[in-house]
């Protein structure tokens, strides 16, 4: 089922073979045209004269612990948007449609229209839902992948490993489901049911919960089938030696992650009574983030740049959000110089 969305000239594709994809045991490498010391000593234990594991076995093995999912199952790029881009490389022809369902995150649009491919629009629901019944007139022969959300950047909300399930049985192309901000959420990932579902491709990252997107590491859980194809695909090095070492050191304290997480949520839900207690509407948020809808949203977005050197995001052409504005959830001193400068904002005094 998978081969048959498949590029054609993907599916004959010969991989680039890198030296470190034919050996990468003990022994002395003069292979690779390295140079055999390193001018830049950092204090890590990472050699960084050397070419990284171009298949991340170790950041492998541990995300398998972590995750209870088999690591053969598991992709590791330089971030969650690497694998955005290359699923298009893979499974889309010029003129082939991929769905989003707006509002959403950005990337699935600039990736695909990268790709000349065109982007069919299902708008979610007023409650920011997936429209179950417009979304079959949105899916065509052409149709390669269906992009998922969830917890939705930006509005905030989850949507149901339900209508994931139902999304996966009605599409037999790919569902890419983006869980970049899963910690922060109530709900479990889906990524167990990845190995289980032919079509799902489960995307996260150690941008957001963890608090690492220096170093730029994200992650798929999908079918032994996409992950060749993605390793078909993929630059031979895409994760570099330090960021593979620094998200296993990660992996070693996942405590420290809950711990950063749960500080998030419990500020995040500070900030939401603060900012309806001032009148605003605050949506719901499973995210790191709060969507906030206001008639004053321009006014505050520009008065905060101008004013207080305070940058946060607006949606002017997002349809559903145009009037709406989104904030990151920051540390406590942060959150309450950003709620101090909106009310001076909003009410001229603090
Ligand atoms: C929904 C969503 N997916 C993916 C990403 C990108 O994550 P990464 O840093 O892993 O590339 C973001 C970043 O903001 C995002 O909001």
């Amino acid at each position: 089922m998978i081969k048959k969305l498949v590029r054609k000239n993907i599916e004959k594709l010969k991989p680039y073979s890198c030296a470190r994809m034919e050996y990468s045991g003990e022994g002395l490498f003069m292979d690779a045209n390295e140079n055999p010391l390193q001018s830049v000593k950092i204090g890590l234990k990472v050699g960084l004269n050397r070419y990284p594991d171009p298949y991340a076995m170790d950041l492998r093995k541990s995300l398998s612990n972590y995750l209870r999912v088999p690591a053969k199952n598991i992709f590791v790029s330089s971030g969650s948007d690497e694998i955005i881009d290359l699923l298009m490389r893979i499974f889309l022809n010029e003129n082939d449609e991929i769905v989003i369902f707006e509002p959403t995150y950005g990337m699935y649009r600039a990736s695909a229209e990268a790709a000349n491919a065109k982007v069919k629009v299902c708008l979610l629901n007023a409650d920011f839902q997936i429209d179950f019944r417009a979304l079959p007139r949105y899916i065509s022969k052409k149709t390669k992948m269906i992009f998922i959300c969830r917890p939705n950047n930006p509005t905030g909300n989850l949507i149901s490993e339900d209508d994931v399930i139902s999304v996966c049985k009605m599409f037999d192309g790919i569902v890419v489901v983006d869980e970049a901000y899963i910690e922060f959420s109530s709900a479990k990932s889906v990524s167990r049911l990845s190995p289980l579902i032919q079509n799902l491709v489960v995307l996260r990252t150690f941008s957001k919960a963890w608090g690492l997107a220096g170093i730029r590491v994200g992650y798929a859980i999908t079918s032994a089938e996409i992950i060749n194809y993605l390793n078909k695909v993929k630059l031979p090095y895409n994760v570099s030696a330090v960021s593979q070492y620094i998200a296993t050191l990660a992996l070693k304290e996942p405590n420290q992650m809950i711990k950063l997480r749960d500080k998030i949520v419990s500020e995040r839900e500070k900030l939401k009574n603060i900012l309806e207690k001032m009148g605003f509407k605050v949506f719901p948020s499973e995210a790191n983030f709060l969507l906030i809808k206001s008639e004053y949203s321009d006014k505050i977005f520009e008065k905060l740049i101008e004013e207080y050197r305070i940058i946060i995001r607006r949606f002017k052409n997002k349809p559903l959000v145009e009037d709406c504005f989104r904030i990151s959830i920051g540390t406590p001193q942060q959150n309450s110089l950003l709620l101090k400068s909106i009310k001076k904002i909003v009410y001229g005094t603090n």
